[in-house]
């Protein structure tokens, strides 16, 4: 393989406040810390790919004002092809995010510019890509953007990966089109109207069968079940928590790179466990992804 990574998905810029609790309604308190990052689940995965040594193309949409200057900016340092990056009218991508004293998030987000992007310009960008080997989407921009990468991914028998976050209602079409499904443990719940007292590995077992499914378990690793029905399991290292946003993110972007350079599952699935779990002891989102861990 070793071909260039694409990533279509939104690029934002994270204005977090640390707070001890999350306040009730109506209440106001003090927070510990505040900082300004650069995140997005798109720009987020890409950021981790590269970091973890692929070639890395990134499809986002960003507003003619500072955040999208700054975000422009910051790829490009990192090394990312941004040739796919749209500019439109609204202004840039932001998240609004809480993190508690458990390094646990909320988030809301306002995609902006995001939302500008055309199926035709992802379609386009992803056929007239020279070498293409693995394509990456998530949900927090229309499914059908990942759809229109996906169908034009699959003329070229490129790889899909499609991270099914935030967690919605997947369209068949899009399910058909993937060829690995990603999702952190509530989005997989989600996906199968998982009951807590159900195990969890039955049904694993049993969602889309012929697909490949990975199904991350935060502080207790992840497990990956394969269209063959091979079950592989990963623990993750006991880490210090400070904050966990954007550590699926940093999972999915480092496990898509350790396939992108032909490596087996269980030492991709191993490495995109200790690439994330590394994150979650540091601030904010690309932030936290390490530097010096690269797959080769
Ligand atoms: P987030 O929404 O916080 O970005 P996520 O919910 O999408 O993350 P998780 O399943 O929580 O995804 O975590 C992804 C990976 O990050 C895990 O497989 C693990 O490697 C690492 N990780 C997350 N939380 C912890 C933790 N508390 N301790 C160690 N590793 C962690
Ligand atoms: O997954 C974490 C990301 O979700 C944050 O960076 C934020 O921008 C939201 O998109």
């Amino acid at each position: 393989m070793s071909g260039q990574i694409l990533v279509i998905g939104a690029a934002n810029t994270d204005l977090t406040a640390y707070v001890d609790r999350i306040p009730e309604g109506g209440e106001t308190i003090h927070g510990s810390n505040f900082t300004t990052g650069f995140g997005g689940k798109g720009a987020n995965q890409a950021v981790a790919a590269k970091r973890a040594g692929a070639d890395v193309a990134l499809i986002a949409g960003l507003g003619a004002d500072i955040f999208g200057e700054n975000t422009k900016a910051h790829l490009e340092a990192e090394g990312i092809d941004t040739s796919g990056i749209f500019y439109g009218k609204q202004p840039s991508g932001v998240a609004h995010i809480w993190v508690d004293a458990k390094g646990e998030n909320r988030i809301i987000i306002i995609p902006g510019a995001n939302l500008e992007l055309t199926e035709e310009f992802i379609s386009n960008a992803v056929l007239q890509s020279p070498n293409l080997s693995i394509v990456v989407a998530q949900c927090e921009l229309p499914q059908e953007f990942a759809i229109a990468a996906f169908k034009s991914a699959k003329t070229k028998k490129v790889i899909t990966i499609l991270n099914p976050a935030p967690a919605v209602t997947l369209f068949d079409e899009l399910i058909a089109l993937s060829d690995w499904i990603i999702p952190n443990q509530i989005e997989f719940d989600s996906l199968t109207n998982r009951r807590t007292d159900q195990n969890i590995e039955e049904q694993i077992k049993n969602f889309y069968p012929e697909k490949n499914l990975l199904v991350t378990l935060g502080s207790n690793g992840a497990i990956l079940r394969t269209s063959h029905g091979e079950i592989i399991k990963v623990t993750a290292p006991n880490t210090e928590v400070i904050d966990t946003t954007g550590a699926g993110d940093g999972f999915v972007g480092a496990f898509a790179a350790a396939l992108n350079a032909g490596k087996e599952l269980k030492t991709a699935l191993e490495y995109a466990i200790r690439f994330a779990s590394n994150s979650v002891s540091k601030k904010g989102a690309q932030s936290s992804y390490p530097t010096d861990l690269k797959i080769n």
